[in-house]
């Protein structure tokens, strides 16, 4: 890529999602995770249904050990994430809550989660995926039960347990202009309009290799975002070869390349704090669970070793 294409380069913090499996099995993942990273977000141990399992259970014992390897790494950790459609627990789920007693539910795990961690979390996703949650089809109880308003209270609640904390909202599919990031804009719009206490916006960035050269588009979105006076991320990052003969070394360039394109978009826009991938080796990945199919969407491969998106993020951040 021509290098003018990218003005000054600036530091940014570069994360990675934690398993938890790969982090008790492993040493060699919690080696690399150490090394390679200023930023840990817990993949699955930090949400309602692990943290929150029955009605008069708080249980931290997973997260709290992620949270202990980043301090002890130096590592920032983002919590992910409060209130989401998807891995609310049973007792929940099942409940038959009126719409006061699942606000008082909402207020007392948002108040004892973020209380818990007050002056260790950095940044709280505190809303996840707030639109089209039928897309995948699991209509948010929150939204359904409580309505839109959901999203302000846990805003709210979570910024009154630590009002230090940086807090985000986070959405997938939308790091490009299109319909569905142009209703995410309306929405954190209103949110900066009513004074919601927000701070950031996250753009997940699950993306594939057929998507070429997106650079120019993200700078675009992300900075109409930005300009609302917030912070901006990605979260999630990770880049799928699908069904493409993932073994030819061109897949992997063109995953390099993109993996690039997001770093530098960071760079670009003064308001983003960092680039969060979704795990760093193809042997611990949600990909291949969820598309049914082998794929290797990482910096690292299965058996840790660099892979050319690795070099071409280090690259694009060092320029060596
Ligand atoms: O814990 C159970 C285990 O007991 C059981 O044996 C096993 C059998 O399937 O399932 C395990 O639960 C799985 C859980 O991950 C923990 O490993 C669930 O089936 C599986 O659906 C769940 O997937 C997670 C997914 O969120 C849930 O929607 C993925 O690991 C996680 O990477 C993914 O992360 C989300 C972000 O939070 C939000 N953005 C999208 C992203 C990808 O879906």
């Amino acid at each position: 890529r021509d290098a003018a294409l990218y003005s000054q380069k600036r530091t940014i913090s570069i994360g990675t999602a934690a398993n938890i499996d790969a982090f008790h099995a492993d040493t060699t993942y919690q080696t690399i995770m150490g090394r390679e990273f200023n930023i840990l977000v817990a993949e699955n141990v930090m949400k309602m249904y692990v943290t929150h399992p029955d009605i008069d259970t708080f249980n931290f014992i997973q997260s709290d050990e992620l949270v202990n390897f980043a301090r002890q790494h130096g590592m920032q950790i983002e919590g992910a994430n409060l209130i989401w459609s998807n891995q609310v627990p049973a007792w929940i789920t099942n409940g038959g809550y009126t719409r006061d007693e699942l606000l008082g539910i909402m207020k007392d795990y948002i108040t004892n989660v973020v209380g818990h961690y007050k002056g260790q979390i950095q940044s709280w996703i505190v809303v996840n995926e707030p639109l089209d949650t039928d897309e995948l089809n699991q209509q948010s109880i929150w939204e359904r039960i409580i309505g839109p308003q959901y999203i302000d209270y846990a805003f709210r609640w979570a910024h009154e347990a630590d009002p230090q904390a940086r807090l985000y909202i986070n959405e997938f599919n939308t790091e490009l202009v299109n319909e569905k990031s142009n209703r995410y804009y309306a929405l954190t719009q209103s949110l900066v309009q009513r004074k919601v206490p927000i701070n950031g916006i996250g753009f997940e960035g699950h993306l594939d290799i057929t998507l070429q050269y997106p650079y120019a588009q993200l700078v675009a979105n992300m900075k109409r975002f930005a300009n609302l006076g917030l912070q901006v991320q990605i979260t999630e990052a990770d880049i799928k070869l699908q069904n493409s003969p993932h073994t030819l070394p061109e897949k992997f360039t063109q995953q390099a390349t993109l993996y690039a394109e997001l770093i530098h978009a960071c760079q670009d826009i003064k308001q983003c704090t960092g680039v969060i991938l979704w795990g760093f080796t193809d042997r611990y990945t949600w990909i291949p669970n969820f598309t049914h199919h082998p794929d290797q969407p990482l910096i690292f491969d299965n058996q840790y070793q660099p892979k050319p998106a690795y070099t071409a993020i280090k690259k694009a951040l060092y320029g060596t």
